[in-house]
């Protein structure tokens, strides 16, 4: 029986292992190949064309699909740019100043209204989500396998249903039919976007499985087990002193007390503490002095909105004096301290659907780096970083900069963003530059009476839907377009800590400020994000905090959140409030902050590279 039983598990597990790897030799050949996951679906499958959306053309910066992407960025108010990933371009740029203009105020209620709009300007569609309920029943257990294991989300499955798909990992053929069926799907919400806009709706997300969240898990401790280093082409001191800290790392010693840090936030609290510890006793960081302002090396206009995480880190790394070395000699790190944000404002031409100058400009910068200095070529890359908000940032940094450690807002596996590599960045709405932490808190979880919220523009695909499948529908779920403006925000922020669940549903891109908007208002986030990898993911145990919902499963919205017990969420919340100390931005940061956090993951990518 038992040797039977055995074999049986043996199975499932190497087929397991196959479907993995299956993904991950695609991920890998699509980013070695660099091409948008859409194109070469197309390629593979007959008329998968009809699919290649606006997000798919991450390509030259040429196309439609950049300007599309950075509509959504900038664009606030147009509900119909959604739809229409040209136009989407210019719209953006005007909007993009208006989002620019509002951020340097840090007060007004235009900025609060970005704010919540910002989260769709980055979002993308992609199909699946996360099971939620598994996240409850594992929930306490550090490691929890939970919501968002990297399942192939089965793009060619009959949507309709799609509560019924929520399961395992599978991979399904990506079958014309059943791109079309699933773009029915959408049609409710889009409905009248159909004939044309089925080539914007549903951007990239139905081609490419998705993987959920314990499938990323998986992924990365496969990586991580694998890690095989890239030698430098000449030994350095610094190199040995890495391995050291990998091996000091890797034999934690475990600590039940670990100094203020709750276990179950963490892959891993002990490791997490002592890399941290080993960071604050060795790490020195190079900043190139290269680079013009405002692009480089000027953080104010971007202290402020949604692209506020780049320029907060270029700012507090520069006024660092523990991890910045004048030496480059002595760095196991060098900064590359460009605003993607900036850069955008600064170069892009409106109207012109193409990124091309911007990447050209990157480049050149790039091309004086490498001729100048050593550093670059003594390890291809692998140790210089940069942390870039804005949207376009993966596809600007796709090709010269693929080496780099790339911290991103927009981190999405589709995108190339690489697990145990890149970094996620979060991205934070900062309202008020002098006081970030201005409404920090919520209210307890009896004084929620809103079982779940969201505020937005319709970027995207996927927010039509909520839109259309919950407005109004149940007085328990608050679904809204952009709130009516109010001083200091003040109606969105009490919604959020009004609300049990804050639904951080993707825009146009992945990424959304939402999450970390939830968490400053203690507010459960709930992720509805396929292939978004979140914050701090080499660190922290999300689905011990958070809820993962796969796209698909967005009818399921309440059942799903209806299915985890009070007591569960109760765990969850207060989770989310120890976690609150991670993305705090301070002028002067302390221990354990979201600077320190940035630094820490790349810091622990790093050592982990070799
Ligand atoms: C953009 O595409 C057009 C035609 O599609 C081409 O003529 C032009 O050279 C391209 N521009 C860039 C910068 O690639
Ligand atoms: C956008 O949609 C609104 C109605 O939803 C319509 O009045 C307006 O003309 C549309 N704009 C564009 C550019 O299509
Ligand atoms: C934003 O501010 C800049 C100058 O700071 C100004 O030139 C531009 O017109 C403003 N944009 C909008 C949309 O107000
Ligand atoms: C999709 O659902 C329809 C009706 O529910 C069914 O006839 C069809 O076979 C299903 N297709 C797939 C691929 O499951
Ligand atoms: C969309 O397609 C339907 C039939 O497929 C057609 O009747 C309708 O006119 C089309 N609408 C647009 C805007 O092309
Ligand atoms: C749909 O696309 C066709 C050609 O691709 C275009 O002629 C037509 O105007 C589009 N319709 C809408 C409503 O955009
Ligand atoms: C954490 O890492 C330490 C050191 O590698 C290891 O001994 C311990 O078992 C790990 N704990 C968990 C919960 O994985
Ligand atoms: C680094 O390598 C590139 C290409 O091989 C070369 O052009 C460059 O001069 C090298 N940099 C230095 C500082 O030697």
């Amino acid at each position: 029986m038992s040797s039977e039983l055995g074999r049986i598990c043996q199975v499932e597990t190497r087929r397991w292992l196959w479907l993995i790897g299956l993904v991950f030799a695609f991920v890998l050949m699509a980013q070695y190949v660099e091409l948008p996951y859409g194109n070469i679906i197309s390629s593979v499958l007959p008329d998968g064309r009809t699919q290649v959306s606006e997000k798919s053309s991450p390509l030259p910066a040429n196309l439609s699909s950049d300007t599309s992407k950075s509509g959504n960025t900038a664009d606030l108010d147009n509900l119909n740019s959604t739809r229409t990933p040209l136009s989407n371009v210019q719209t953006d740029t005007a909007k993009s100043n208006e989002v620019k203009n509002l951020t340097q105020e840090s007060d007004s209620s235009l900025v609060s209204n970005s704010a919540s709009d910002n989260p769709s300007l980055t979002t993308k569609p992609e199909d699946n989500v996360v099971l939620t309920q598994e996240n409850e029943i594992l929930g306490d257990i550090p490691m929890s396998p939970s919501s968002a294991s990297p399942v192939m989300s089965p793009t060619g499955v009959n949507l309709t249903t799609s509560a019924v798909i929520s399961s395992g990992p599978s991979i399904s053929p990506v079958s014309n039919e059943a791109q079309e069926k699933v773009h029915n799907t959408d049609g409710p919400g889009t409905s009248e976007s159909i004939n044309n806009s089925s080539v914007k709706k549903r951007p990239k997300s139905q081609e490419v499985p998705v993987l959920s969240v314990s499938e990323m898990n998986d992924m990365l401790k496969k990586i991580r087990a694998s890690s095989s280093s890239t030698v430098p082409r000449w030994s350095s001191a610094v190199d040995q002193r890495l391995l050291d800290a990998k091996s000091q790392i890797e034999s934690a010693p475990i600590n039940k007390n670990d100094q203020g840090l709750y276990s179950p936030l963490y892959r891993n609290a002990s490791m997490f503490r002592r890399s941290y510890e080993l960071m604050e006793q060795t790490l020195k960081v190079y900043i190139y002095k290269e680079g013009k302002k405002p692009i480089f090396h000027h953080p104010p206009p971007v202290l402020a909105g949604i692209y506020a995480s780049e320029g907060w880190f270029m700012k507090l790394l520069q006024e660092n004096k523990q991890y910045v070395t004048k030496n480059p000699k002595e760095a196991h790190l060098f900064y590359l301290p460009f605003s993607s944000r900036t850069l955008e404002e600064a170069l892009y031409v409106p109207d012109s659907h193409s990124r091309t100058n911007l990447i050209k400009y990157l480049d050149k910068y790039l091309d004086l780096i490498v001729a100048k200095y050593p550093f670059w070529n003594r390890t291809g890359g692998t140790d210089h970083f940069f942390v870039a908000c804005h949207d376009w940032a993966p596809a600007e940094t796709r090709i010269r900069f693929n080496n780099c450690i790339k911290a991103l807002c927009n981190a999405d596996i589709k995108e190339g963003f690489r697990l145990g590599k890149d970094v996620s960045l979060p991205e934070t709405m900062v309202r008020s530059k002098k006081n970030p932490l201005r409404d920090l808190g919520g209210n307890a979880p009896r004084q929620r009476p809103i079982l779940a919220f969201f505020a937005g523009q319709m970027h995207g695909y996927l927010r039509p839907l909520l839109l259309q499948q919950w407005q109004d529908k149940d007085p328990d779920i608050k679904i809204f377009k952009k709130l009516p403006k109010s001083k200091k925000n003040r109606v969105y922020t009490e919604y959020m800590k009004s609300s049990k669940y804050c639904l951080c549903p993707k825009g146009y891109e992945v990424n959304s400020p939402r999450v970390v908007e939830a968490i400053y208002f203690e507010c459960v986030p709930v992720i509805i994000s396929d292939n978004f990898v979140p914050p701090f993911f080499e660190i922290l145990n999300w689905e011990s905090f958070a809820v993962f919902i796969q796209e698909k499963d967005l009818p399921n919205l309440k059942n799903i959140l209806l299915s985890i017990s009070d007591r569960r969420y109760q765990i969850l919340q207060q989770r989310v409030k120890q976690v609150q100390q991670h993305f705090l931005w301070h002028s002067q940061p302390i221990k354990y902050d979201i600077f320190h956090m940035i630094l820490h993951s790349v810091w622990y990518n790093r050592v982990f590279q070799g």
